[in-house]
């Protein structure tokens, strides 16, 4: 059952300004997540319903972990529940799981970028494609030297890279050149497509791509003229997940014909390839006039 002491809070960890991880105890959930899939919050009864990616997930232990950002009232609420405290209701996993396929690691490297609370949602999905015995490559944006999280030799993607040696190459880079490569997770990317290869002679499999809904675009577009498979999961425009709301509307080109589709419920995973951008985008307004700037500045 989903009883209270379920979802009792197990770890608070402060990853960032504004960015919380917490340990969940929630066995029923971490004994069939799968990569790529999101869970639906309820903080409080009378709070909102919030999709949150599974960042990870143990099945003897019994607990999932959360990485939460305060955006609104009820992250921001969320970001507070301490260890002991509990969560009203927590459901899933919701979603279609990735699909993650076994590509040839000498040859080939499954390439994702991911800006900010977009690592969480990668993660994973990285981590099936290692078990898997792929090649990975992970281009991780970070807005600067202070927002970053994860990064230690003894924190996740430190003992990511322990444990995968060789089989990973992470790149990081940050928007003002504070920590890694100066720029955008797209510019690393563009300079792998551009050689057609990775620095070690590995080509393209495919890309994966979470982030805020300009930055999947961009990496969509800088993929499509050369043909790279390139997945998005627009896991971060749902808002209730029920398949009620219709926020998270994608337009989608089959057979030249637009679908419409739900990520809460299609997805969270599309082709980014047939995703209608520029009729999904306008309702981003609110941050596209800044990010278009942005993207122009760096000749995106
Ligand atoms: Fe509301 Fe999908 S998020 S319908």
């Amino acid at each position: 059952s989903l009883g209270l002491a379920e979802h009792t809070v197990l770890k608070h960890t402060d990853l960032a300004a504004g960015i919380v991880e917490m340990t969940i105890r929630a066995p029923v959930i971490a004994q069939s997540a799968r990569a790529g899939q999101f869970v639906r919050v309820l903080a409080t009864d009378d709070g909102e319903l919030i999709p949150l990616t599974l960042a990870d997930w143990n099945k003897e232990n019994g607990t999932i972990d959360l990485v939460i950002q305060g955006m609104g009232t009820s992250t921001k609420m969320m970001n507070k529940m301490s260890e002991g405290d509990f969560f009203a209701g927590i459901a899933g996993p919701l979603g279609e799981p990735s699909d993650v396929n076994k590509f040839d690691p000498e040859k080939e490297t499954v390439v994702f970028t991911a800006g900010g609370v977009g690592l969480p949602a990668i993660y994973p999905i990285a981590k099936a494609h290692l078990e898997t015995g792929n090649h990975v490559t992970m281009i991780i944006g970070f807005r600067s030297a202070d927002h970053l999280f994860w990064t230690g030799d003894d924190e996740r993607m430190g003992l990511l890279k322990a444990k995968y040696g060789d089989m990973l190459d992470v790149i990081y880079c940050s928007n003002d050149g504070t920590f890694g490569i100066k720029g955008f997770v797209t510019n690393p990317l563009e300079d792998m497509l551009k050689d057609d290869k990775t620095s070690k002679g590995r080509k393209i499999a495919e890309v994966v791509s979470v982030g805020p809904p300009m930055m999947m675009r961009a990496v969509s577009d800088l993929t499509k003229p050369y043909e790279v498979p390139t997945v998005v999961s627009l896991n971060s425009i749902m808002v209730d997940a029920t398949g009620m709301c219709g926020a998270c509307m994608v337009p989608v080109l089959k057979d030249g014909k637009t679908m419409r589709q739900h990520a809460c419920i299609d997805g969270p995973e599309f082709d980014a390839h047939t995703v209608e951008w520029d009729k999904f985008l306008p309702r981003f307004g609110q941050f596209k006039v800044q990010e278009v700037r942005s993207m122009e500045k760096h000749k995106l």
